[in-house]
């Protein structure tokens, strides 16, 4: 196939699309993680024009402003009041440099699954033929608004009549127009002046100029391409789900080609940007959509939705909320992981079930495995963060930052108010309403000291079924001292408790199991 570079290609997107019943543009309505103009200028980009303009009137600036955030070296044509595809082009055409020579495509903004290939097939064939139009054609079961396609006895294309100045016997036809084309940039410029509004809308149709360059003996091609979806337009929100699913469906379907293992492609959704490596598995209800990128050997899903996040080989990610974090290698995330941006999770490190991170560095090998909320941390490596652990980041006026430094430990059901640094080899006993910093090496317990009152279930729960259960222990503990012992230890009795001053409690217990 022919690479050789059009011209130019122009995207038409001026038009107003009131079927959308939407205040969004309709060319900025997404499938696939992308605006409908953003998929249309992917396909016109992928074919290395010289020039690229696309033209706007209805929400002129919002779409301007998107196109250009989206490709900066777009050239933005205002069409004016005049209407018509016709119109449209000419305006562009107006805009670029004058005296352009060559091929000229014309395609739309809101035909969003047209692929580079086939505009590359199109100006191949266009080129080869030395024809001065080539127009994509579809044959459709149902052409109802379609502008038909008019053959001569001998096949060659005629003209274009639109729907609604169409015959009863041209609306027969089933070969449409497409609205993509390539054309002799020359024979576009000169024809378009020829072209008048006199039609039933009153447009300037850009579909005339097939009828000019045939009066003035040029020749004229139609491209049929089979894969109807590629020439299929958005033009309510109905078509916009129904273009997103097949999208989505040719998306997933390349992303097994490239070795993805999706269990389920009917309940995956895969943006359009996102990249999967291989042997990754992909289980039922998940999202993987923005600019997310999956390593080799993961394991996605299901029921996780994961946006704009890089997630390293061999890493799982279980039933999980994250957007604009990094997932180490290796690493485990969920299940029911929330992760918030800025968090970066490290090699073979965890966080686990019931686990709200944000902006927070977890270090290779650290875990935060249950039921804690991890904000503006800094976390070394090997740490342990105890169940339950807070990292209270905010005082209601400023956002403070935690530091946890190498394998340090924080028992279960601590709360560190920041901003606060635990230095390396730390540890925080469970329970404890961390205040000042703690420097390696030290053990910090704020909790208060366990008393055990002796007699007070029998004194203020008496006759409860708590009450019962103690007092049949009490009965069995003083039998058992009273009556000899039936058989002799086996296990050498407990071992003398270590000694424990009485500023020192008993290290934390971590719930890790
Ligand atoms: C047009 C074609 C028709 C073809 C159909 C395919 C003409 C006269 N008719 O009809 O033969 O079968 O597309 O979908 O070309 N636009 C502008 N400025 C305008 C009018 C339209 O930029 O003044 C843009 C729209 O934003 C849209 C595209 O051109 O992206 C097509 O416009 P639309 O009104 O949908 O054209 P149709 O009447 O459907
Ligand atoms: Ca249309």
């Amino acid at each position: 196939m022919s690479e050789s570079r059009p011209t130019a290609v122009i995207v038409l997107a001026a038009g107003e699309g009131t079927r959308m019943k939407s205040t969004i543009p309709k060319v900025l309505h997404t499938i696939g993680g992308r605006s409908l103009v953003g998929h249309a200028l992917r396909a016109a980009r992928g074919i290395g024009p010289e020039h690229l303009a696309v033209v706007v009137r209805h929400e002129r600036d919002r779409v301007a402003e998107h196109v250009l955030e989206h490709d900066p070296d777009v050239l933005i044509a205002d069409q004016d009041e005049v209407r018509g595809t016709g119109r449209a082009v000419e305006c562009a055409l107006e805009a670029l440099p004058q005296g352009l020579e060559g091929t000229v495509v014309v395609t739309y903004g809101d035909v969003p699954l047209l692929t580079s290939e086939t505009l590359h097939g199109l100006v191949a064939v266009h080129e080869a033929s030395h024809d001065a139009v080539t127009l994509i054609t579809a044959t459709l079961p149902d052409p109802t608004g379609y502008g038909r396609v008019l053959r001569d006895g001998d096949g060659t294309v005629a003209a274009i009549v639109e729907q609604k100045d169409a015959t009863d016997e041209q609306r027969e036809i089933a070969e449409v127009n497409s609205g993509l084309y390539a054309f002799d940039a020359v024979v576009l410029r000169s024809a378009l002046t020829e072209v008048g509004t006199d039609n039933v809308q009153g447009e300037k149709y850009l579909t005339d100029v097939i009828a000019v360059a045939r009066s003035r003996g040029l020749g004229v091609r139609a491209y049929p391409v089979d894969d109807l979806w590629q020439t299929e337009g958005v033009n309510d929100k109905v078509q916009l789900a129904r273009l997103g699913a097949e999208l989505n469906r040719r998306t997933v379907e390349a992303a097994m080609r490239e070795g993805a293992i999706v269990i389920d492609p009917a309940t995956t959704w895969i943006d359009a940007d996102v990249t999967i490596g291989p042997d990754t598995v992909v289980h039922p209800g998940t999202q993987i959509l923005g600019a997310t990128s999956i390593g080799r050997d993961c394991v996605i899903g299901p029921d996780t939705t994961l946006r704009d996040v890089e997630v390293d080989d061999g890493a799982s990610v279980v039933r999980t909320q994250a957007e604009l974090a990094e997932i180490g290698p290796g690493a485990s995330v969920g299940p029911f992981s929330f992760l918030r941006p800025g968090t970066r999770l490290g090699a073979g490190g965890k966080i686990g079930g019931f686990v709200e991170t944000k902006n927070a560095q977890i270090a290779e090998g650290a875990k935060v495995p249950h039921l804690s909320y991890c904000g503006d941390a800094t976390v070394g490596p090997g740490a342990n963060i105890g169940a339950g652990t807070i990292f209270a980041n905010y005082d209601g006026v400023t956002k403070g930052h935690t530091t946890v430094g190498a394998h340090s430990f924080i028992g279960s059901n601590s709360v560190i108010v920041a901003p606060r640094t635990i230095g390396d080899g730390a540890y925080v006993a469970a329970g404890s309403a961390v205040v000042s910093d703690v420097d390696p090496g030290q053990l910090a317990v704020t909790r208060a000291q366990q008393r055990n009152i002796d007699g007070w279930v029998a004194r203020r729960r008496a006759g409860t079924k708590t009450d019962e259960a103690a007092r049949a222990a009490q009965a069995a503990a003083s039998a058992a001292r009273t009556e000899p012992a039936t058989e002799p230890a086996t296990e050498p009795a407990t071992e003398p408790a270590t000694e424990q001053p009485s500023d020192e409690p008993t290290q934390p217990k971590d719930a890790n199991g």
